[in-house]
């Protein structure tokens, strides 16, 4: 951004406040926020963190508990679109800062990461891309989902004795520690000081009686001495607006 369009981008927001409008890509909400909590018309005040919203254009929140409820131009009705879609096949609109999570190789291509019972604690899977979830990394370490404005943390189950070759990642309310996830690019990598892996971009997918592809941590090589019923993968961020197939 040069220092003109910082400048603009200043005034734009003081005007903003001034009108008690928030300008387009303003801030519109979050803790401590005082100033406009509506946007400028044709714009939506889009939920991204319990500290921050902004004005989008055209746009569906990811969360249900936005604190101002933004009023869609032309509806005439102020609701929470948390149904909305706003392309075929996207959950969503990708929230600023956040990415979606997919596997890139058959048989779960284009699965995207999200819990079993949707924005719920309990075990990550890769599921459509129409219930995609979406996630920051922490500096620490933190897998984090935004689930409808709350956050879910990554949990991986500990090894309970050297011949378990993979560990199960659940979501939970309650930051964890359990090992460091990182991107590595878009790829995304787990370690723990206390396990040695060939690999710290080994995933496994494995699904369940009832079809759910219940997402693992690969201890071993990735394409090597496949547990039984499991798929190798590799899992990476995918930061278009929406998820795509
Ligand atoms: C290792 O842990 C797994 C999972 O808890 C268990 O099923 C298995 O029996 C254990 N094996 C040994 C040798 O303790």
């Amino acid at each position: 951004m040069t220092k003109s369009s910082i400048a603009v981008a200043l005034a734009l927001a003081f005007i903003g406040q001034a009108f008690a409008q928030a300008p387009a890509w303003g801030q519109c909400g979050g803790e401590g926020f005082s100033g406009p909590t509506t946007c400028v018309s044709g714009w939506v005040c889009t939920y991204s963190n319990p500290f921050y919203s902004q004005c989008l254009q055209g746009t569906a929140p990811p969360s249900s508990s936005t604190s101002t409820p933004s009023t869609t131009p032309g509806s005439g009705t102020t609701t929470k679109p948390t149904t909305t879609t706003t392309a075929s096949g996207g959950s969503a609109t990708l929230a600023p800062g956040y990415s979606f999570i997919r596997a890139v190789e058959d048989p779960n291509f284009h699965q995207y990461l999200q819990s079993k019972t949707l924005n719920s604690p309990g075990p990550a899977v890769l599921g459509s891309p129409s219930t995609a979830a979406q996630f920051q990394i922490t500096s620490a370490g933190q897998l984090v989902q935004n689930a409808a404005g709350t956050n879910l943390y990554a949990h991986v189950e500990d090894r309970a004795n050297s011949t378990v070759v993979k560990l199960a990642v659940s979501w939970s309310t309650t930051p964890a520690a359990s090992g460091t996830f990182m991107f590595s690019g878009d790829t995304v990598e787990w370690s723990i000081p206390t396990i040695s892996r060939p690999q710290t971009n080994a995933w496994l997918v494995c699904p369940d009686a009832a079809g759910n592809r219940l997402l693992y941590i690969n201890l071993g090589a990735y394409d090597y001495m496949t547990p039984a019923g499991c798929a190798d993968e590799t899992i990476h961020a995918y930061t278009g607006a929406t998820a795509t197939a």
